[in-house]
């Protein structure tokens, strides 16, 4: 079901840094930041040719990472994204599984404009998983 690593997400709670990190120390290509408030999240690129990293800072109030940086205040690994081709066919397999679907279990439009649903970390060996429609 699952096919390429769209993205793995890094959350900060200083995206300026872990932008200049990956562009100057790593050498990265990396886009400017996108504000995206609709996820309450701000967003920076990097396009590894293969797949990408997507830097996230806390943008509002309830923004969906602000509990994960609580528990880890230096940042880090906060999702995997993989690719499938029919969203409402992967939550049939997945409520199928067993697994938990975070949020209404339905899919909504995603930080790039595509259909998304999150996946809870205890089903994934301990990591969020996104599944994104292509
Ligand atoms: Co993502």
């Amino acid at each position: 079901m699952i096919g390429r690593l769209n993205h793995v997400a890094i959350a900060t709670n200083d995206i300026k840094k872990a932008t200049a990190i990956y562009r100057d120390v790593l050498g990265g290509k990396v886009s400017g930041e996108v504000p995206q408030p609709d996820h309450g999240v701000t967003t920076v690129f990097v396009d590894l040719g293969n797949t990408k990293i997507e830097l996230l800072e806390p943008l509002g109030e309830n923004s969906p990472i602000a509990n994960f940086l609580k528990k880890n205040p230096n940042g880090g690994m906060h999702h995997v994204c993989y690719e499938v081709q029919d969203i409402h066919a992967a939550v049939a397999k997945m409520k199928a599984e067993g697994a938990t679907i975070t949020g209404t279990g339905e899919p909504r439009i995603g930080a790039h404009g595509k259909p998304v649903v999150f996946l809870h970390p205890k089903d994934f060996v301990g990591t969020l998983v996104e599944l994104e429609q292509v």
